[in-house]
């Protein structure tokens, strides 16, 4: 009631809805405007007034609707990320809702490639009591109706189709590479399908492209996983005439945001290791 009072105040102070008519892009802009402010203070002061002070009569009041409503340009949307900078969280630093992997190599040599997963929130939902960790749940990665081998990628068939005490298919790749017995790249990623094309595509730039290990990490990345039959470009990675060529090769081409999250660390041959962060994921860090 608060919120829609105030509103409404904002909108009264720009001017006469009636008058710029329904659905008018200055009406629609005026209710979006009002709506990104009244918004912002409800994520400011709004909570169980028992908790927190909340300043109600400065909110609902002429004054505080008509300074809100100067700043309403009437012919450009404002920012909300502008307008509320002082309560947003600047850090990029959040955890990952998913999948983790992590490349780790100590000064003896000895490597770990590691990706972990709960696949969803919480996992099964079990704590392994007396341990403190959580059991994942990985059961839709089993087949799960026989037969039911469709176009938009489920699989039917029977190596993979769910039964009681069988381990189920899963696409977690943690990677070394080595040459002549030497750890040259310990790498992996999280992305359910997508991980085995990403860890291929590291791998082929190092060991096909001579690419250096934070080029190798950085190029964009590709995934086609037989069904549904189209391959997935990370955007504005690839030049558009290949992509063009690939079309008209037959290729159904789609895109997607990005692909995989490929922490890797490159071993050189005097022993040196070097830590790539994928730069797909902001917080990501290599440290040594
Ligand atoms: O093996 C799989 O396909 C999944 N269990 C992997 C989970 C995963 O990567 C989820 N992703 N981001």
């Amino acid at each position: 009631m608060i919120r829609l009072r105030f509103r409404h105040r904002i909108i009264q102070r720009k001017g006469k809805l009636a008058e710029l008519g329904y659905g008018s892009p200055q009406t629609l802009h005026l209710m979006i405007e009002s709506m990104r402010r009244g918004f912002l203070d409800r994520a400011r002061y709004l909570g169980d007034p028992d908790f927190s002070e909340i300043p109600l009569a400065r909110l609902t009041s002429k004054e505080y609707a008509k300074k809100l409503a100067n700043d309403i340009h009437m012919d450009k949307a404002s920012s909300s990320l502008e307008l509320g900078m002082d309560i947003i969280n600047q850090s990029e630093c959040r955890e990952s809702e998913e999948t983790t992997h992590f490349s780790v190599i100590d000064k003896d040599g000895m490597a770990i490639s590691n990706t972990f997963t709960l696949e969803g929130g919480y996992g099964s939902k079990v704590v392994v009591s007396g341990a403190g960790f959580l059991l994942n749940n990985e059961m839709r990665d089993f087949n799960k109706k026989p037969g039911d081998t469709n176009v938009h990628g489920d699989i039917g068939t029977t190596a993979n189709i769910i039964a009681p005490k069988k381990r189920m298919l899963i696409s977690m790749a943690p990677t070394f590479v080595t040459r002549d017995k030497r750890l040259v790249l310990v790498t992996g990623s999280p992305g359910g399908r997508t991980i085995i094309n990403t860890v291929l595509s590291i791998v082929l730039n190092i060991t096909e492209f001579g690419m250096n290990p934070r080029q190798a990490v950085d190029t964009p990345r590709l995934h086609h996983q037989w069904l549904p039959d189209s391959v997935y470009f990370e955007s504005d990675g690839f030049p558009p005439d290949t992509i063009e060529r690939l079309h008209s090769m037959g290729h159904a081409v789609q895109y997607q945001s990005r692909q995989g999250d490929g922490h890797t660390i490159f071993v050189s041959h005097d022993g040196t290791a070097c830590g790539i962060n994928d730069r797909r994921s902001p917080d990501s860090k290599a440290a040594r």
